[in-house]
């Protein structure tokens, strides 16, 4: 397999613009397309900020910090990622819009294309069987804030060849972080073993045990976790963690250890759905955390 010195990624929202981020630092040519071109501006944008304050603090110079923004092109059509040797996807959590995505990415790039996906619930497996050439698909399941959580998940589909992949694992060092290798299967590592404290949690503030702050506290300050359920369900938003939860608990056939919460579907029917809305489980003004009154 040729050394990959071009990535595509798709979908510039909170996740795509991250794995844009580490793939320009590590020298990469990135290619960013998007639905919406807005979005694509948008990413760029808020990339040319990172790198201006990581210059400013001394962590970049301003040189690099320049040669990381012109290395992201903005893609305008799907046709733009011909010229990648992997493309990874990062779209909304619905499997028929990326099966259509990833038989339509098929259309573009080259035979030898590893086509990634970073989804966090949907079967990698399920992805790759809209694909003419399934062994090239394997999940790519980066976490957010995408520089700052410097693990990934590489995770083998039932038919995904394994340099694929070990190519992505090598790409990830390449990329300052360390690939885990999981197996398909609902929630891979991460959301399989973490969920269940997300789910408990919203449990006990049901049933009135504690409230959304004392939970978050107990697990920060006595297990050790760097967030509380709450604060990570903020951090992560509704809109995007809700539907991975109703994913996983149903694709283990309505295990009650991943059943999701009323709590979860009102808020999110009410857009409390965190940080990025000013308001979830927490009241965020001036930058600052607040519990609600
Ligand atoms: P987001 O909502 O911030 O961004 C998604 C972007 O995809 C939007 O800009 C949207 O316009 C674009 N999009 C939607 N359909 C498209 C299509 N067919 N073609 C091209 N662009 C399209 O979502 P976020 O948070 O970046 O998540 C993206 C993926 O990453 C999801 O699969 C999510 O489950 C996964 N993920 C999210 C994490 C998180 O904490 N936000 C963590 C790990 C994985």
């Amino acid at each position: 397999m040729t050394e990959i010195q071009t990535i595509g990624v798709v979908g510039a929202g909170a996740m795509g613009r991250g794995i844009a981020q580490i793939a320009a630092q590590a020298g990469l040519r990135v290619r960013l397309y998007d639905t919406s071109a807005e979005a694509v501006a948008a990413a760029r944008e808020s990339l040319r900020q990172t790198w201006e304050k990581l210059a400013q603090k001394g962590k970049l110079s301003a040189a690099d910090a320049q040669a990381a923004l012109a290395r992201v092109e903005s893609a305008t059509a799907l046709t733009d990622m011909s010229n990648c040797q992997v493309v990874v996807e990062a779209i909304v959590e619905r499997l028929d819009v990326k099966r259509d995505l990833f038989a339509a990415l098929e259309g573009v790039v080259s035979e030898d294309c590893i086509l990634a996906s970073n989804t966090s619930s949907l079967s990698i497996t399920a992805i790759a069987a809209a694909c003419k050439h399934p062994q090239r698909v394997a999940g790519y399941h980066f976490f957010n804030p995408v520089a700052l959580m410097k693990v990934v998940e590489v995770i083998d589909g039932l038919r995904s060849a394994p340099e694929v992949g070990d190519a992505l694992a090598e790409l990830a060092r390449r990329m300052g972080h360390t690939p885990v290798r999981a197996k398909d299967m609902p929630g891979f590592i991460v959301n399989h073993a973490g969920r269940g404290m997300n789910t408990e949690g919203l449990r006990v503030a049901q049933e009135a045990v504690a409230t959304f702050a004392q939970v978050d506290a107990v697990m920060r300050e006595q297990a050790g976790f760097r967030m509380g359920p709450f604060e990570l369900l903020d951090l992560t938003a509704l809109d995007v963690s809700h539907p991975v939860m109703e994913s996983i608990y149903r694709q283990f056939f309505d295990e009650p250890r991943f059943r999701p919460s009323p709590i979860t579907t009102v808020r999110l029917a009410g857009g409390l759905i965190g940080r990025k809305a000013g308001e979830g489980f927490y009241v965020y003004a001036d930058g600052q955390k607040q519990v609600p009154a």
